[in-house]
């Protein structure tokens, strides 16, 4: 939700926060800006639209700076234009300031400002936020540092800011409350980003700021405090990602790319825990921790969207492998009603970004209440991930299309193990059940690979289909919320209405739109309700639907029942949603294509959601 940027130190500005900015653009595309250190002063340059269009305009200026900040952005206050647009400029022009996050007390501040004669240039929280530090900086305090750790301290909201000074151009003043900010550390210059991605091709050195900390950031010095004024010593990481995952590597669209990289990242997820062949998991963040897990009353699975879909396949088998009551919990609403968490609950939080406000909102009332926190994140480093009290890493690597794919089965692979860890440590599963759990698991970066050969089929299917106005998503237990997560992908991706509904639930409602034009999916691979959702299948041609179904190889019945077949290899039922999600995945992301869509920039979206 806004990528903010921002460089000090010897090279040319514009160009590192350029590239910083395309890199940061799945968390925000509708407009962006710059702030340039010049040598006559502050030059901002900002334009509604993609970071591309902003290029654009900027060709031929000469913008030479060492420092500067820049952003792109995800509207929250004020509609996308170019005097919304960040940065943000103070009265006397001589401050800029990018922001990433909500100031909830804006109104009444903007009203104290006004009152004092200020005036506002746009519709933004951010203005408000700058025009407050200015003023306190021209009244009240002897620095800009002291003027925002005061202004910070009324502040109520989330925010990551980065300050740009015409009177000390050099010195980048950042903070951050809620909102990621990480600091690249170079030979005499820093790199300042809301993640990690525009900074690695420079250094591999980097600081997560945390909240209610500022950081002073000049060239050759960075300097972090708390809102106390106290110094905080940096802690120093190192980056583990490398450039190439952050490319396209010759795919048209990162969605694509991550589509195909599944065989690959589940691979990876499995790598080091998993072993077949000596029947064993083995998992650092889960092991000195399985008694919890084994003893816990209840699980409550925290998450927004696709991860929330994650936490529902995963409440299926966890319920079966290891009877633990299980709630799936979307965090948005966990966090505002009053619900019974008592001491002995576990939270499984579950996130790609690490970073979801929601998310991390209801952990943090969770533990409140004294459960233990369990993160199952793909971002290392992440807010989630650091705020619980132990977890696993989905290790999908970097996730830059806007709608998830190779993180949802990445989630699905971490959950599975755990849950089959857990159900052989508690003895709810035989010795020959957990082997066998053992060895589909470790079959499946295979049978993606056979399911992705499959690609012109599933695009014809596409170019058949995507024309039609609503599309109905149809599964019954371990595949019901595959069938949301297929109709999530399409919403996202090609702007189609569609619903995913439990298929027995068809008869209490949905089967009224079932028309000759209505294409409706089915995930229909071999399992115990395999018989139940032929018939619901039926049901639907019966009233000349559509059937597109997702089934397992060799599934006759079905093949000639239905319009279209989408045939994913065998496995057991508990482990088929990371195979049937592959075919949805394709037919969304076919379908957005083929109507000329941005797949990976879908219209109001952000990849990370941090605000509420
Ligand atoms: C859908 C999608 C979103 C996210 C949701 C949670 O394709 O990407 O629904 O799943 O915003 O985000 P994370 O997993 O980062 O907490």
């Amino acid at each position: 939700m806004c990528g903010i940027v921002a460089y000090t130190g010897p090279r040319e500005a514009y160009p590192v926060i350029l590239k910083g900015l395309k890199r940061l653009e799945y968390r925000g595309y509708d407009s962006a800006g710059v702030a340039l250190s010049e040598e006559a002063g502050i030059a901002v340059h900002k334009k509604k639209g993609k970071v591309s269009q902003l290029e654009e305009s900027l060709i031929g200026k000469p913008l030479n700076a060492q420092s500067g900040i820049g952003h792109t952005r995800w509207a929250t206050h004020g509609e996308p234009s170019d005097r919304n647009a960040h940065p943000h400029r103070s009265s006397n022009g001589k401050l800029a300031l990018v922001h990433n996050g909500i100031i909830e007390n804006f109104a009444s501040l903007k009203r104290e400002l006004v009152n004092k004669g200020y005036s506002f240039e746009s519709d933004t929280d951010t203005e408000v936020l700058l025009k407050f530090i200015e003023d306190i900086y021209n009244h009240q305090s002897e620095s800009l540092e002291e003027a925002v750790r005061i202004a910070l301290r009324r502040v109520v909201g989330a925010y990551v800011i980065i300050l740009l000074n015409e009177e000390d151009p050099g010195t980048l003043i950042a903070a951050r409350k809620g909102s990621p900010l990480v600091i690249g550390i170079g030979k005499g210059e820093h790199f300042l980003a809301s993640d990690a991605s525009p900074i690695i091709e420079y250094t591999k050195e980097v600081v997560y700021i945390n909240d209610y900390e500022m950081a002073i950031v000049k060239p050759d010095e960075l300097i972090l405090k708390n809102l106390g004024n106290d110094k905080v010593t940096p802690f120093i990481t190192q980056l583990d990602m490398e450039l190439a995952a952050i490319e396209k590597g010759g795919f048209e669209h990162f969605m694509l790319k991550e589509i195909f990289e599944q065989p690959t990242t589940v691979f990876d997820c499995l790598r080091g825990r998993l072993d077949a062949k000596e029947g064993t998991i083995t998992m650092g963040g889960v092991d000195p921790h399985l008694d919890k897990l084994t003893n816990a009353s209840r699980i409550i699975m925290l998450a927004c969207g696709t991860s929330w879909h994650a936490g529902l396949v995963a409440e299926y088998v966890f319920e079966e492998l290891c009877r633990i009551p299980v709630e799936v919990e979307y965090a948005s609403e966990f966090r505002y009603r009053n619900p019974v968490v008592r001491e002995g609950d576990i939270i499984l939080a579950i996130s790609q970004s690490g970073e979801t406000a929601d998310t991390l909102v209801a952990m943090d009332m969770a533990k409140k209440h004294g459960a233990f926190l369990f993160g199952v994140v793909n971002v290392v480093g992440s807010s989630i991930s650091r705020m619980s009290n132990a977890g696993a890493y989905t290790h999908a690597g970097p996730e830059i299309g806007v709608a998830s794919t190779k993180a949802f089965t990445a989630q699905l692979a971490v959950l599975m193990m755990i849950a089959i860890k857990v159900a052989y440590a508690k003895g709810t599963i035989d010795q020959k059940r957990y082997l066998h759990l053992i060895g589909e698991l470790d079959a499946v970066p295979g049978k993606i690979e056979t399911i992705l050969e499959s690609k012109e089929r599933i695009q014809k299917t596409a170019e058949r289909y995507k024309d039609a106005r609503d599309f109905l998503y149809l599964g019954r237990g371990y595949n019901f919320p595959i069938a949301l997560e297929g109709a999530l992908k399409l919403k996202e991706i090609s702007y189609i209405h569609a619903e995913g509904y439990p298929a027995a639930e068809m008869k209490h409602g949905p089967i009224a739109l079932v028309e000759e034009t209505l294409p409706v999916v089915f995930v229909a691979t071999k399992d115990a309700y395999h018989e139940k959702i032929l018939s619901n299948a039926q049901e639907i041609k019966a009233r000349k639907g559509k059937v597109i179904a997702v089934i397992s190889e060799g599934d006759d019945a079905f093949a000639f029942l239905a319009d279209e077949t989408l045939p994913v290899p065998a496995a057991d039922e508990l482990i088929a949603p990371l195979l049937t999600v592959i075919p949805l995945q394709l037919l969304a992301y076919y379908i957005g294509n083929a109507k000329g869509l941005d797949v990976d920039k879908p219209r109001n979206l952000a990849k990370s959601v941090t605000v509420e």
